[in-house]
């Protein structure tokens, strides 16, 4: 992948970049998994973290940093969007697809639906954002389903700020103790009767907490997230002229622009961190 930046528009038509967005830096758990699903495609990722947390503001809030990025990136030129976002999908995904018809929408929500399909004890942990859990698109999720298995649903307030917060540092005790409220909060995990055998990870952020989450429930216990089905649905959508985006050579890797609303050092961290990729970040005024 080549590292771009600047804030022209990357190219136009088959080439034309995928935007992708989140409050922060917990989106690149989806990007990571378009990049494996395309990986010669142009990608724009915005991290608002100048607007964060979304998880404990109100919808209203989530809904206009959504709109307002949205029309950043279509401004961009780019030919689908990807909200990598659990809280803003719930918020915004029903309004943005109205508003843009015509452009290719993806969102991200928590996997029930896989979630039940793979738990044998029929009881599944589900952690995610507050807003997220109280959205009306998430109560009708979790209705169409709860004959299927029992969810126990944990807001995890302070979890994401704190994974932005420890990505430039060493010191991971903040989401440890973050993760050790919350898991201990839904109850015993395990694959006993009656315990929690999957746990589903329903905001963004969570896949970069997982080695901790992994040591607080032990080996058995499924983690569920969304990145490599949201990845799939994205290349999909582009339609079969467009699944590669383009006709490049397949050993052409796509460009990678990163830009975000608040400091740059957490965005840089996260990407080189977990996307082993040493880049520059745009600072955005949108
Ligand atoms: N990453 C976001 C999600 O998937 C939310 C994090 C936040 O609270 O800003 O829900």
């Amino acid at each position: 992948m080549t590292v771009g930046h600047g804030t022209g528009i990357l190219s136009a038509g088959e080439n034309a970049p995928i935007g992708v967005f989140d409050s922060g830096i917990g989106g690149l758990s989806i990007l990571r998994a378009l990049q494996a699903e395309l990986p010669n495609g142009n990608l724009i990722y915005i991290s608002d973290a100048g607007h964060a947390p979304y998880g404990e503001r109100n919808s209203a809030h989530v809904l206009a940093r959504s709109r307002a990025l949205a029309a950043h990136l279509i401004g961009q030129g780019v030919q689908a969007l990807v909200v990598a976002c659990n809280t803003a999908t719930a918020a915004a995904i029903d309004a943005l697809r109205a508003e843009y018809p015509d452009l290719p929408i993806v969102g991200v929500e928590p996997a029930l639906k896989p979630a039940a399909l793979l738990s044998r004890t029929r009881r599944v942990g589900v952690m995610a954002t507050r807003s997220t859990l109280a959205s009306e698109r998430f109560v009708r999720l979790h209705q169409g389903l709860v004959s299927q298995a029992e969810f126990i649903l944990q807001p995890c307030d302070g979890l994401a700020d704190a994974i932005e917060r420890g990505i430039e540092s060493d010191d991971a005790s903040e989401i440890i103790a973050n993760c050790a409220r919350h898991v201990g909060a839904m109850g015993q995990f395990g694959v006993k009767a009656g315990e929690m055998d999957t746990l589903v990870l329903g905001c963004t952020h969570y896949p970069f907490a997982s080695e901790h989450l992994r040591a607080l429930l032990g080996p058995q216990v499924q983690l569920v997230d969304t990145g490599a089905p949201v990845a799939r649905q994205t290349r999909m959508r582009l339609g079969p002229s467009r699944q590669q985006t383009g006709a490049r050579a397949a050993t052409e890797t796509g460009r990678l622009q990163l830009c975000t609303t608040g400091q740059t050092g957490p965005l840089q961290a996260a990407v080189k961190r977990w996307l082993q990729l040493d880049c520059d970040v745009d600072k955005l005024n949108v």
